[in-house]
């Protein structure tokens, strides 16, 4: 049978931290062998939020790096810049005609976004943001698409338009489905419920044991929890969440200890920062091995986005044959 195509992906923003990890990287890596998978490099998306382009093309570098440290492979997973695929613009044009103002107003991501970045004028780019979206995934006909749980929205926008496209003027698109992690979204080093850059509550996939020991240090514990000897309460606290991904083989002890006040937070959290590590470890080789091969990188990015462009196009001219014109 043939295999199903995945699209999926992020917008540079610079390093990638472990709740990207845990809420979308994990699941593409996983995935790569059973479906076909395209991974895009949101530049253009960025523009939505920060009109400063000076560090673009060195974010996605950066974002690159990750993704090739933690394990996808290019050979099976094609990455590829947004901004070098002129199809993903024009489809967006068309796509933008066949939603409305309302509906995109009504998409909860917009209104979360528009609260915590505090964004009193927005711009008509970011109300469409999800119209650039489902062009991404509908120009590679993509059908799963791993992402977090904030993206789902999206997704419901991106079945809408495939839909509406394919009643207007023929079917050219499939409906795509979005596919959550086990673990959607990582709690923040503050009790924050995301993990997230602009927050500074992260601890990024380029992190060393050091930093990672600062940042668990700091982390929020169960506030009733003041000394070695006091119970804890596992079920709030951060560090816990943590051991619950990093060390599953030793949650249950913890959580025993924790709660008979056996266990320490400082040693608790030394336990935690020494897991971390050792997960992180050999991404971190990686990430070092590639920082200083840029050529590899360019050559990765040139043969991504030449594949990109052959789909994309073939779609684009199903897409005016559909509309007949031309
Ligand atoms: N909106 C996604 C995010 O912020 C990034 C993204 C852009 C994306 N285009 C995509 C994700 C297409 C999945 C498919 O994380």
């Amino acid at each position: 049978m043939e295999k199903k195509v995945i699209l999926s992906g992020m917008r540079p923003t610079g390093r990638l931290h472990v709740g990207h990890y845990v809420g979308a990287l994990e699941n593409w890596i996983a995935l790569q062998n059973d479906y076909r998978n395209y991974h895009l490099i949101a530049d253009y998306h960025v523009l939505t939020t920060n009109l400063d382009t000076s560090s673009i093309y060195q974010d996605s570098l950066e974002m690159l790096i990750d993704w090739l440290a933690a394990g996808l492979d290019p050979e099976k997973s094609p990455m590829f810049r947004q901004s070098q695929v002129k199809e993903h613009c024009e489809l967006q044009l068309i796509f933008s005609m066949l939603i409305t103002v309302n509906r995109l107003e009504r998409n909860p991501t917009l209104k979360d976004q528009i609260r915590d970045l505090e964004i009193e004028n927005l711009v008509y780019g970011h109300l469409g943001y999800p119209v650039l979206q489902s062009a991404d995934i509908l120009l590679y006909k993509g059908q799963v698409v791993p992402v977090g749980e904030d993206q789902v929205p999206h997704i419901e926008i991106t079945r809408e338009l495939a839909r509406r496209f394919n009643h207007t003027y023929g079917q050219v698109f499939p409906e795509p489905e979005p596919l959550l992690t086990k673990t959607p979204r990582l709690i923040g080093l503050d009790g924050n419920a995301k993990m997230s850059k602009s927050l500074g509550n992260t601890i990024f996939l380029s992190d060393t044991k050091e930093e990672i020991k600062l940042k668990l240090r700091k982390a929020v514990t169960d506030t009733q929890k003041l000394r070695k000897g006091d119970p804890g309460r596992p079920e709030v606290c951060v560090v816990f969440s943590y051991h619950q991904k990093f060390n599953p083989d030793e949650v249950l002890e913890i959580s025993r200890d924790c709660s008979t006040g056996k266990l320490g937070c400082v040693d608790c959290k030394l336990k935690c920062t020494g897991k971390i590590d050792s997960f992180l470890k050999p991404i971190y080789e990686k990430r070092k091995e590639l920082e200083t091969n840029n050529a590899l990188l360019i050559e990765i990015l040139n043969d991504g986005e030449t594949k990109a462009r052959g789909i994309a196009g073939d779609t684009m001219a199903q897409v005016r044959d559909a509309m007949k014109i031309g």
